[in-house]
């Protein structure tokens, strides 16, 4: 999930360049400073401790800042988190890793606004005039660069070592200032992000190998059949609705198929990606697919089908059908044929999908499974390199 948090000396446009981003990619937005005036103005004890350091242009004590921002996320809803103002010391930063491991979350980036002091005293002498914020003085703004040079600099070295400061130059209008936020966070999020769907006709090995790659590559497993199985089981109001579906050999509806795939995902919010089984089989869902992701601001690294002789499917079905691992669908020949067909009629449309797209891989899968998974191990290799 996208936690970000964007950093900069007093007046480099954090508050203005927010309010556009919590927008565009539906954040919930945590300012500390923001906080602190409505606790002044509400004059809460919290507002009287932290009224007369912020009119010198202080920082406030890390303690009463744990209180806001711990009082702030609890209210939080389950989405990405935007923080701006915070963390501003070392101290603030090491609470911040607290808070996100507590939350199973991590920072994609911090955004750092770079302009010059001249631009940034400007800007806030002209705020001054429209908002007549208490700490937009001269002599006030001064003490808050300072601040900012003693307390707030070290932290961007905190983040530099983490490998995910990134500096954004802050000159020119907000337009071009967020379009320049927006490439960024878009790139880092691609990049943070892998997801791999293994495709291949029923009985090419996908599953023996998936969880494996999944685990190579530190992903989560999403195996849509694996989730409708686990429904059954439950018997619940999915499971009951799917079970007919499953048992004719045929796609449970697109719809449920969502529903399942998105809990999954939100259930991961640490994920650093997805391995997808058994979705899409179709080439409706390829586009489905593609949704599913953009909600979450990424997409498809690449797609790797499992090329298997036809017969060597069935036999492997055949097989499977006589162990503990059967499957329902296994038992009868005419729905290892259906299934079959399906796929194969299928096949050359998602196929086309990705390959248009330039995220089209494929591994021959008649092999011995420590030969396959190498072979994909390096087809994996290959395809992130690539994006
Ligand atoms: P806080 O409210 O966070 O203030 P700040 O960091 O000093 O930053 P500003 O809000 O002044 O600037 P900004 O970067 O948001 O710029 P803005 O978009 O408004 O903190 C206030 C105080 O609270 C601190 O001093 C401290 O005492 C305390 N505090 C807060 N958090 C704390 C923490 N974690 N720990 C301890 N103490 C804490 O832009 C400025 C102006 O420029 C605006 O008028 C805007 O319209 C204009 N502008 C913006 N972008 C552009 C552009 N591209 N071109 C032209 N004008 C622009
Ligand atoms: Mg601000």
């Amino acid at each position: 999930m996208l936690s970000i948090v964007l950093f900069g000396a007093p007046g480099a446009g954090k508050g203005t360049q927010s309010k556009m981003l919590v927008e565009k990619y539906n954040l919930t937005y945590i300012s500390t400073g923001d906080i602190l005036r409505k606790e002044i103005a509400a004059g809460t004890e919290i507002g009287i401790q932290a009224k007369d350091i912020i009119n010198q242009g202080g920082l406030v004590d890390d303690e009463i800042i744990v209180q806001i921002i711990e009082k702030t996320i609890e209210n939080s809803t389950t989405g990405g988190i935007l923080f701006d103002g915070f963390p501003r010391t070392v101290v603030q930063a090491y609470i911040l890793e607290g808070l996100l491991h507590r939350m199973n979350r991590r920072l994609l980036c911090l955004l750092s606004l770079e302009a010059p002091r001249e631009m940034l005293i400007e800007r806030m002498l002209k705020r001054a005039s429209i908002e007549g914020r208490d700490d937009d003085k001269k002599e006030v703004i001064l003490n808050r660069f300072q601040e900012y040079d003693k307390k707030t600099i070290p932290v961007a070295e905190f983040y530099k070592e983490k490998g995910i400061y990134c500096p954004v130059d802050g000159v020119g209008s907000v337009e071009e200032v967020f379009a320049r936020l927006e490439t960024i966070i878009d790139k880092t999020l691609e990049n943070a992000y892998r997801n791999i769907i293994l495709y291949g006709a029923p009985g090419s090995g996908r599953g023996t190998q998936a969880k494996n790659l999944a685990k190579k590559y530190d992903l989560v497993y999403v195996s849509t059949g694996a989730m409708i199985r686990d429904e059954i089981e439950k018997g619940s109001e999915i499971g009951m609705e799917s079970k007919i579906y499953i048992e004719r050999g045929d796609n449970v509806p697109d719809l449920i198929a969502i529903k399942l795939i998105e809990q999954k995902i939100s259930n991961n919010p640490n994920a650093r990606g997805f391995l997808f089984k058994g979705f899409p089989s179709t080439y409706v869902q390829a586009y489905i697919m593609d949704g599913i992701l953009e909600k979450i601001h990424t997409s498809v690294t690449c797609m790797i089908e499992m090329q298997s002789n036809t017969l060597q499917c069935i036999r492997r079905l055949t097989q499977r059908s006589k162990t503990e691992k059967r499957r329902v669908y296994d038992m009868d020949p005419e729905i290892i044929i259906h299934r079959l067909e399906s796929y194969e009629n299928s096949a050359a449309n998602v196929r086309s999908y990705y390959q248009k797209k330039n995220k089209y891989y494929n591994v021959n899968s008649d092999a011995p499974v420590d030969v396959v998974f190498e072979t994909l191990c390096k087809t994996v290799d290959e395809a992130l390199k690539k994006a």
